[in-house]
């Protein structure tokens, strides 16, 4: 069966095979991708979690979802010490290099060049996520700059899909990200983290990266990963 990909605005995606669904980064409420297409958190269902790091614009409902939805979240260690004391019982921690086996497939998690805090909180490494699922596999870059390993991530882990973040000032523009694209090498990417907010770039142009198909997608949008 499909393996299918809702971009919820900014950095947030929902995975979703034979039942089983996958979010990543739920930043929902105060998102205004997410509010203006109707998304809320509420509506979400989750049997799992990832998030990248702990920024608020990536851990976002988490905690409200996991509540609700008993899913486990798997995160770096001190993001899931962080959600323990804030209620969250199933996490599975990891940290940049490691593989995490799933019933629903795996996730390893990658390094990532940004920081990870909330309230000045040191929350561990950041990071990015590669989810597999339904025989797809999907590079979620997370908040990064560029760095010349992600051909070596690319080359190791053959993403059907690459997630990249264009938005600029706290992670790669459209050139390096571009960069970024060539480098990982997956024949379809998605950008992310750009236009949610004034500060970030508010379009694609200038992300052309050569042989890969760039495919914008618009919040609760879904497409299958065929
Ligand atoms: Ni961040
Ligand atoms: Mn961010």
């Amino acid at each position: 069966m499909t393996t299918t990909l809702t971009f919820l605005g900014h950095s947030a995606f929902a995975l979703e095979h034979e039942g089983a669904r996958i979010l990543i980064d739920p930043f929902l409420t105060g998102n205004p991708l997410a509010e203006a297409a109707g998304l809320s958190a509420d509506d979400q269902h989750a049997d799992a979690i990832v998030l990248t790091h702990g920024h608020d614009d990536h851990i976002g409902d988490t905690v409200a979802i996991a509540k609700r939805t008993g899913a486990t979240v798997f995160c770096a260690f001190e993001v899931a010490e962080y959600l323990h004391e804030l209620g969250v019982e199933k996490t599975e921690p990891g940290n940049p290099g490691g593989r995490i086996e799933a019933a629903w497939g795996w996730i390893a998690f990658t390094q990532a060049f940004h920081s990870s805090s909330s309230n000045g909180r040191y929350l561990g490494q950041p990071m990015g996520a590669v989810v597999r699922l339904g025989g797809k596999t999907i590079y979620h870059c997370g908040d990064t700059a560029l760095f010349s390993d992600m051909k070596l991530l690319g080359e190791i882990y053959r993403p059907d899909i690459a997630l990249i973040p264009i938005g600029d000032r706290f992670t790669m523009g459209p050139e390096l990200a571009t960069r970024a694209a060539e480098m990982i090498a997956a024949p379809l990417v998605v950008p992310m983290h750009y236009k949610t907010f004034g500060v970030l770039r508010q379009d694609a142009a200038g992300f052309v990266p050569q042989g890969v198909t760039v495919r914008e997608m618009a919040a609760g949008e879904t497409l299958k990963l065929d």
